[in-house]
């Protein structure tokens, strides 16, 4: 007998990305991001201004990807939404419309784990990227998150290193504001890094104990050396941009690197599994390569749709919850990954 086709609409909402996807079981029909723009001139994210933009583009999604999926809202299955951890009136956005949504067409609500959905969106069925095999190691990467996590299994994480205080995204983020880079300056390091000398400059690497992270010392480190050199020569920014972005994100994927292999020697789990925004940077995504052709480990990297926030990771998730009846106690989780020093 053929089986039955379940169809996930999802709902992220965390941080200010707002996004809706529609999913018939694990493969995507559609996957909608409105990104707001209303932080640029800000340099970072406004949370009340956040959850305004969420407001205003919730519905407008949602139809999006409803229309784009090529399905009615009757022929729904379940609602997955994005339940943390994030911004809490950003999240209050996304959950209300959820909770709303599948009391009216009389549907389960699955509530989703955001840092889960990083680690599961590599089982989104698409033929441009490939599935880990359990265990494997975690990596979410992104501006409000560096986690290594082992995976034993769908439901089954631990969280076996973390960063004590800024996020890897940040680190790029807050260097690239002092560059007077636009936010978010992830990127932009990332294009300006691939003309410039990767040893022109050195920053030293935080000694931070065991598998944990810490990049708040690194950004004091280019402040000072910025400030010093500025002092000197007033264009010295203008001058050495791509050189500072290249020996910069070099310090950064040294430092990422060091961790991984340092948790594959403690887990003895070989295969690393990118995910978060950061994920699309090509210095950590050539580091990773690099070390695959050596032999060192077995690389996986999402599709960059789903290393930022997006609603298809939400669904991904509630599709597994939804064929594994877990949506039906979602407290048998048992989920280490939202800890406190996580602040998505
Ligand atoms: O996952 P994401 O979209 O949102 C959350 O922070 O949860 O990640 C955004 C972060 C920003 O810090 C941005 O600067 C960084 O990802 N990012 C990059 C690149 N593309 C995005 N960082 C370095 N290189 C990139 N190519
Ligand atoms: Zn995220």
């Amino acid at each position: 007998m053929q089986k039955e086709n379940t169809y996930i609409l999802a709902i992220e909402s965390s941080c200010d990305d707002t996004s809706a996807a529609v999913f018939c079981n694990d493969k995507k029909l559609s996957n909608i991001i409105a990104s707001q723009k209303v932080h640029e001139a800000y340099g970072g994210v406004v949370p009340e201004l956040a959850s305004r933009a969420h407001q205003q583009n919730i519905v407008p999604v949602v139809n999006q990807a409803i229309k784009e999926a090529g399905i009615e809202k009757y022929q729904l299955n379940a609602i997955a939404y994005t339940q943390g951890p994030g911004l809490l009136g950003s999240l209050l956005v996304g959950a209300s419309f959820a909770k709303s949504l599948a009391l009216a067409l009389d549907i389960p609500l699955i509530e989703v784990n955001h840092m889960q959905a990083h680690i599961l969106a590599h089982f989104i069925d698409d033929e441009a990227q490939k599935k880990p095999e359990f265990p494997f190691l975690g990596i979410t990467i992104s501006g409000g998150h560096t986690q290594i996590v082992q995976v034993d299994d769908y439901f089954t994480m631990k969280v076996i290193g973390e960063t004590l205080d800024d996020a890897i995204g940040e680190a790029f983020d807050k260097c690239g504001k002092m560059l007077q880079l636009p936010y978010p300056a992830g990127p932009h390091i990332d294009r300006l890094a691939k003309e410039g000398n990767p040893q022109r400059f050195q920053f030293s690497e935080p000694k931070v104990d065991g598998l944990n992270f810490s990049f708040s010392g690194l950004k004091t480190a280019v402040l000072y050396f910025l400030r010093r050199e500025t002092k000197a020569n007033p264009n010295f920014i203008k001058e050495n941009i791509t050189d500072i972005c290249a020996s910069l994100q070099y310090t950064v994927v040294t430092i990422l690197m060091n961790k991984i292999n340092k948790a594959i020697k403690k887990t003895d789990i070989n295969r690393v599994a990118i995910g978060g925004g950061v994920s699309a940077n090509s210095g950590i995504r050539n580091a990773l390569i690099n070390a695959q052709e050596k032999g060192k480990l077995e690389a996986f990297i999402p599709k960059f749709e789903y290393c930022t926030d997006n609603a298809g990771m939400i669904a991904i998730v509630g599709y597994y919850k939804y064929i594994q009846q877990r949506h039906l106690d979602n407290s048998r989780e048992n989920l280490q990954l939202a800890s406190a020093r996580s602040k998505f």
